[in-house]
């Protein structure tokens, strides 16, 4: 069996310490932004059911940070959106801990990459006869079922993988979900088992759903897929249950006793046979040629179908060489996702406009004649900046080819240069604005340089922007503070810089005028405002927006001075020694502490009481100078929570077990990580072990 990961491995004796200045500045930046990007798209995705990028643009980003990290393998931190699946558990529900992570999957784009899949499966398993199982892959939300005793006693979503929302009452009102299972004779059931797989709104009920709501003059909902995340997380299940949501199981999770199959196809049709809705094009190839054309063939036909598809997933059928093939990061390698080119549509190019964003910057869009592309309503499509709208030859008035798959923000792919024939006067190339659209300022552009700004750092839109951002869950993490909330914070006068947002809570009642504002919600803002001023410093400092610092060099930047005040006063040398600090960054960040309008707003900020020290114990821990692979899931602590805890106390989180690597941390599962240990020659222990030494080094946790 082979286990090796030839682009994970770190290179040579190299590991990911941040002392290691190999990877230059630019591509530590780019993986620090690309990181705190990530987040944010996973939380609207996860936890809001509100994306706004579609999937091709979020694969993207993770592509991006993917491949900065292979070529730069000291970049990786275990907490990279690429060694997890991220999304957490919103509020609300109660946190079920999956007893194996949910994973997702890599994507193939067309024949030539799902026969480079194949290779590698074939080269790590040193097999050639190797059969696969083709599913459509169901464009809604992934699920955990428990079963005890042939009864359903939980359900949960996916959430961060780790760890998900506890919804039974939800998905106990799907009427297809078996609630009590009857075994077949001669085949008892596991005592307790779990079975994945994906609950979905049929097109029909989305459309019965949505003309319910044109009759009562209520707003659309955009797409079946946002529409079943939004009613699964329903706290009134009686809601859930007025959509009629459906659902299909994909796959055995864990078993208890004797696994009931031995293949993925046996299991599937095992769970058929107990009453489990699976999917009946599902079908089994043994060559790889064959998965090719069904996957061919559904891209062509998947309008037939009733409920929406944005692939196919491959997966290799034999249990025993799914196990071989294991898991990298958060992707299995033993599966994958064909995913369908994206949908396009015609249509005509209204204007040409443009948005401003916090740093000033000035990205044109498409308003387009709104369309029906990829299952939703496209009125809008970014079209990133001005060199972007010159490579693509798009004008005003053309008419335009627009694609979407699965995707909230469309894209624009080309104009239909045909259909300019004869129309050359309705046509307009596009100009950047001499003055910003929003506040009329001048607009500012550096030769060579593609991004054109804003001169004015109060206009309203940077300001409404930057709220957004020092809101954000990777910033401050107050909840409630959403695009919409923050303009109108910002429009009606309640916030001209960000520290007016501490003076929210002496504005009680005029907050309570704004529509959309009852008692409860304010409180609930105000509350949660409250809790951030206990934030640590890092996270005010990621929160400022200064630009290149993001969540590692924050970090870098408070442990190493562990105070506001002592990055304030620090000198360009300062900074410099900072560990892992280039001198872009150091120039940067000296420069903004310099600034009077910067100095002013930390002063206010300071004075509206908002935390600024870093809790620095972990600088002599007593785990210093440890460092520690965590593979497979433990009893007693999250991945997210373990990872903590060794940084708390000083230690080091690899994310792959190399010479230098002190010990690695087993638990359930995670074998490839354990056997490339041991072939290093790297002690491995369990998790008892781990505790007990803990304890010994004076660890007083539970
Ligand atoms: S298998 C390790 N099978 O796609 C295998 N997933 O990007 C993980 N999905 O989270 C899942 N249809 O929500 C599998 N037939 C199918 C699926 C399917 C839809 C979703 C699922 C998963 C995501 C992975």
């Amino acid at each position: 069996m082979t286990t090796s990961e030839p682009s994970r491995r770190p290179r040579s004796a190299r590991t990911q310490t941040r002392d290691d200045s190999a990877a230059p500045e630019a591509a530590r930046e780019r993986v620090e932004a690309l990181r705190i990007e990530i987040l944010e798209h996973d939380r609207r995705y996860y936890e809001l059911a509100q994306p706004t990028i579609g999937d091709s643009q979020y694969d993207a980003l993770v592509r991006e940070l993917r491949d900065l990290e292979t070529t730069y393998p000291e970049l990786v931190t275990p907490d990279s959106p690429t060694q997890r699946v991220s999304g957490r558990p919103a509020e609300g529900f109660a946190v079920v801990r999956h007893r194996e992570p949910m994973l997702s999957l890599g994507n193939v784009f067309g024949r030539d990459e799902l026969m480079a899949w194949h290779q590698r499966v074939v080269r790590l398993t040193e097999r050639e006869d190797i059969a696969f199982v083709c599913e459509p892959k169901i464009d809604g939300l992934a699920i955990a079922l428990v079963y005890r005793d042939g009864r359903f006693v939980q359900g949960a979503t996916r959430g961060d993988g780790s760890r998900g929302e506890n919804i039974t009452p939800n998905l106990e009102t799907i009427r297809s979900l078996p609630k009590r299972l009857k075994a077949a004779k001669g085949r008892p059931l596991p005592p307790e088992f779990e079975v994945r797989g994906e609950v979905y709104l049929s097109k029909a009920e989305f459309a019965r759903l949505n003309a319910e709501r044109a009759e009562a003059g209520e707003q659309l909902y955009m797409n079946p897929r946002n529409t079943a995340a939004g009613s699964l997380r329903q706290l009134d299940a009686s809601i859930t249950a007025s959509r009629r949501l459906d659902l299909f199981a994909y796959q055995l999770g864990w078993s208890e006793g004797n696994r009931p199959a031995s293949t993925h196809a046996a299991a599937i049709a095992w769970l058929h046979d107990l009453g489990f809705p699976t999917n009946p094009l599902a079908q089994r190839f043994e060559s790889i040629e064959e998965v090719a054309g069904f996957c061919e063939a559904w891209a062509e036909q998947r309008d037939a179908l009733d409920y929406e598809i944005d692939g196919v997933v491959v997966k290799v059928d034999d249990f025993g060489l799914q196990r071989a093939l294991g898991v990298v990061g958060r992707e299995p390698r033993w599966a994958v996702a064909w995913k369908f080119p994206a949908e396009q549509a015609v249509t005509r190019l209204r204007e040409i406009q443009v948005s401003v964003g916090r740093t000033g910057v000035l990205t044109p869009f498409a308003a387009l004649e709104p369309v029906f592309v990829g299952g939703a309503h496209v009125g809008m499509a970014t079209l990133h900046n001005f060199d972007h709208v010159r490579k693509l030859d798009v004008r005003s008035g053309d008419d335009v080819i627009v694609q979407r798959a699965g995707d909230v923000i469309p894209q624009v792919v080309g104009p239909v240069l045909a259909s300019r024939a004869g129309r050359e006067d309705e046509l307009r190339e596009f100009q950047m604005p001499e003055a910003c659209p929003v506040c009329q300022a001048p607009v500012e552009h550096d030769e060579g340089e593609a991004a054109y700004y804003c001169s004015n750092p109060d206009c309203p839109v940077r300001i409404s922007r930057s709220l957004e951002h020092y809101t954000s869950r990777g910033a401050l993490d107050i909840e409630g503070f959403g695009e919409e909330r923050c303009r109108m914070l910002v429009q009606l006068g309640f916030v001209r810089s960000l520290a007016d947002l501490y003076t929210l809570p002496d504005q009680r009642e005029a907050l309570l005028e704004i529509e959309g504002i009852g008692p409860k919600t304010l409180d609930a803002l105000l509350a949660n405002l409250e809790a951030s001023r206990r934030q640590p410093l890092h996270r005010l400092l990621i929160g400022l927006g200064i630009r290149h610092v993001g969540g590692e060099t924050a970090r870098a930047l408070a442990m190493h001075f562990g105070t506001l005040d002592g990055l304030r006063t620090a000198t360009l040398e300062d900074l410099l020694a900072v560990d892992g600090i280039g001198p872009v960054v150091a120039e940067t960040v000296f420069a903004w502490f310099q600034d009077e309008r910067h100095r002013a707003l930390l002063d206010r900020l300071v004075g509206a009481g908002v935390r600024t020290s870093e809790d620095v114990s972990s600088r002599g821990g007593i785990l210093d100078g440890l460092s520690i692979v965590v593979t497979g899931s433990l009893e007693r602590w999250s991945r997210d929570e373990v990872e903590t805890l060794i940084k708390s106390l000083g230690g080091k989180v690899l994310a792959s077990p190399s010479k230098k690597t002190s010990f690695v941390v087993a638990g359930n599962g995670g074998g490839s990580k354990r056997e490339k240990a041991e072939a290093a020659g790297v002690e491995v222990i369990d998790e008892a072990e781990f505790v007990r030494r803990l304890r010994e080094r004076g660890w007083g946790g539970d």
